[in-house]
């Protein structure tokens, strides 16, 4: 038996980092995938190949190497205290760039949640994103599930750890990538230290961005895409503040703002890409200020989330 699943990756647009704190985020599924193919076989082993590396081992390792560690836990959970299936092979294809803050990562989770428990049974969407969020958490223990979730379900959502609903907008999204690959699980640790260290300071901030959101939503909703930029730029300054920008993306962040209508990071930061809010007025000038020197592209809204393919 074969079962095929993709998923999307994710923008951050509002509220990375202080989500994991209790406060609400502001997410979008972006039409890049991870193609993810689950196989039963014979042999009693978990195969996997994958752009960054393959694996075959027998069933309850526990060290295992870390990037591709959440999709062995999902065949090995699906595999234990069952005899029908015997191994499984699963093969992963991605168009997301791998450490950019484009939920390359949550995607491949939930991708392989779906096949790898699509050879067992159907199971709901709900428990799909549960299981992609177990995995997620065998190499990043503090996620706060919003990258999975926005990649489960697609669109555009306002997450908190309690739950999200869906909000209908309509803009675009100009991605540049520094090419300065990042950990999201150390820079979350950094946050944490500034956080321990500036208790203060740090909730000042989570008030902030959590009025911030609430008028965000309120021009989402309107298709105030102007006036949600100035929203974009302020909620940058915020990430500035708690260290997780750069040099690098500070440069970028001047070039986005030119023409844009504000631009900030799309996901843990330090690295990775930032992303650049704009329509269909000023989308291709803000492309072109940034192609000659940046991996750059037009993202759409993929509305799907979690697909067969
Ligand atoms: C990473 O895309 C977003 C963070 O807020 C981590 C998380 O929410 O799990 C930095």
């Amino acid at each position: 038996m074969i079962t095929r699943f993709s998923a999307p990756g994710k923008v951050i647009l509002f509220g990375e980092h202080f989500v994991i704190y209790g406060v609400k985020a502001i997410l979008c599924a972006i039409n890049k995938r991870v193609f993810v193919t689950a196989e039963s076989i014979q042999e009693e082993k978990i195969i996997i190949k994958s752009e960054i590396g393959d694996l075959k081992l027998d069933k309850g390792v526990l060290d295992v190497d870390l990037p591709l560690k959440p999709i062995y836990f999902l065949a090995d959970k699906m595999l234990h205290g069952q005899s029908k299936i015997k191994g499984i092979k699963v093969t992963i294809r991605s168009e997301i760039p791998i450490g950019a803050g484009l939920g390359s990562s949550s995607a491949c989770c939930v991708a392989a949640a779906g096949a790898i428990s699509g050879l067992f049974s159907i199971k709901s969407k709900k428990e799909i994103l549960a299981l992609a969020i177990e995995a997620e958490k065998t190499i990043f223990k503090d996620t706060s599930g919003a990258d999975c979730t926005v990649s489960t379900f697609g669109g555009i959502i306002e997450y908190d750890k309690t739950g999200f609903s869906k909000i209908e907008s309509n803009f675009q999204l100009v991605i540049s990538n520094s090419n300065v690959k990042h950990s999201t699980e150390k820079i979350v640790g950094r946050v944490q230290e500034f956080k321990k260290e500036n208790e203060k300071e740090f909730s000042d901030f989570c008030a902030l961005e959590s009025d911030l959101i609430s008028d965000a939503l309120e021009l989402l909703k309107k298709n105030d895409i102007k006036k949600l930029g100035s929203l974009v730029v302020q909620n940058q300054k915020l990430l500035e503040k708690i260290g997780v920008s750069n040099d690098t993306l500070q440069k970028m962040i001047e070039i986005g703002d030119r023409s844009s209508y504000g631009s900030k990071i799309t996901g843990a930061g330090d690295g990775g890409c930032i992303y650049s809010l704009t329509d269909e007025t000023n989308a291709s000038k803000t492309l072109d200020e940034f192609k000659s020197n940046y991996e750059c592209f037009l993202a759409e809204i993929d509305l799907k989330g979690l697909d067969v393919f």
